[in-house]
């Protein structure tokens, strides 16, 4: 499949057309921004690694029943995904205090929740990506009901999932970044992408951040904690492809 028309350019990713108007080509960048664009910088590798990374998860969690946009890898950097009309909100699942939870509510990071929480964003650059609630999104037609309660069942069944991936690579998800769309026939999918760049991920034994929040705070290493989250991914996922193919 090749990349037709450049379509849309994001902060981290272009999306192409393709010959078939039911499927794009999304290519991912190094560039990395923060702060609502504020902050700019390039993470060399990022792109490689999360294509790699959201395609990894997004298989995994179609595995488990979780419909989503992946279509196919097409190279390190571009993937084949279904064309989808994103449902304008940001989606964000927190086990873990940390991040704007923690500074909104003077809560300390790391402090767990006895149950995962959920909030919304309206996805809007101008406005600032401003938190709302689900009577905010309604009236706002962002969604219908309908599609709200099936967006809250799939983020929290994809927390779960997400979780129990990440912590048997010795990995603690902390907080994450959804975003969904509908299909031409109204159904909702995972769409967008899951990555370092939209999860916050420590090392369970050291609390080591292994993601985004290197960089938007100038913590350093934001490179090798890219490649050492992927190696975690990838050391642990051939391992349980190897025991699957003794089991059979
Ligand atoms: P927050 O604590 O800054 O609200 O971030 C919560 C999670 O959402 C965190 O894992 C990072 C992710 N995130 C994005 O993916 N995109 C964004 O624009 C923001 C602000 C956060």
């Amino acid at each position: 499949m090749e990349k037709g028309s450049l379509l849309y350019e994001g902060k981290a990713k272009r999306v192409y057309a393709t010959e078939d108007p039911a499927l794009l080509i999304v290519s991912y960048k190094d560039d990395a921004t923060a702060f609502n664009g504020l902050k700019r910088g390039t993470i060399e590798g990022k792109g490689v690694i999360n294509n790699r990374m959201s395609n990894a998860l997004m298989r995994y969690l179609a595995k488990e029943g979780i419909p989503t946009h992946y279509v196919k890898e097409l190279n390190d950097r571009d993937t084949l995904v279904k064309k989808v009309k994103i449902v304008p909100l940001e989606v964000i699942v927190r086990n873990m205090a940390a991040g704007s939870f923690a500074k909104n509510y003077g809560v300390e990071e790391g402090t767990a929740f006895d149950s995962p929480t959920i909030e919304f964003s309206y996805k809007n650059d101008a406005l600032g990506d401003p938190l709302l609630n689900e009577y905010h999104a309604l009236a706002l037609g962002l969604a219908a009901p309908e599609e709200i309660e099936e967006i809250k069942t799939l983020s929290f069944r994809t927390n779960e999932l997400l979780k129990a991936f990440w912590l048997a690579r010795g990995v603690t998800l902390v907080d994450f970044k959804l975003e969904f769309g509908r299909l031409p026939d109204g159904s909702i999918i995972l769409a967008d992408e899951i990555s370092p760049d939209t999860c916050r991920l420590w090392d369970s034994e050291t609390g080591k951040k292994l993601d985004k929040d290197r960089f938007r705070r100038d913590l350093g290493g934001v490179e090798e904690a890219y490649r050492e989250i992927m190696g975690r991914l990838e050391d642990r996922t051939e391992a349980d492809g190897a025991a699957a193919d003794e089991n059979r």
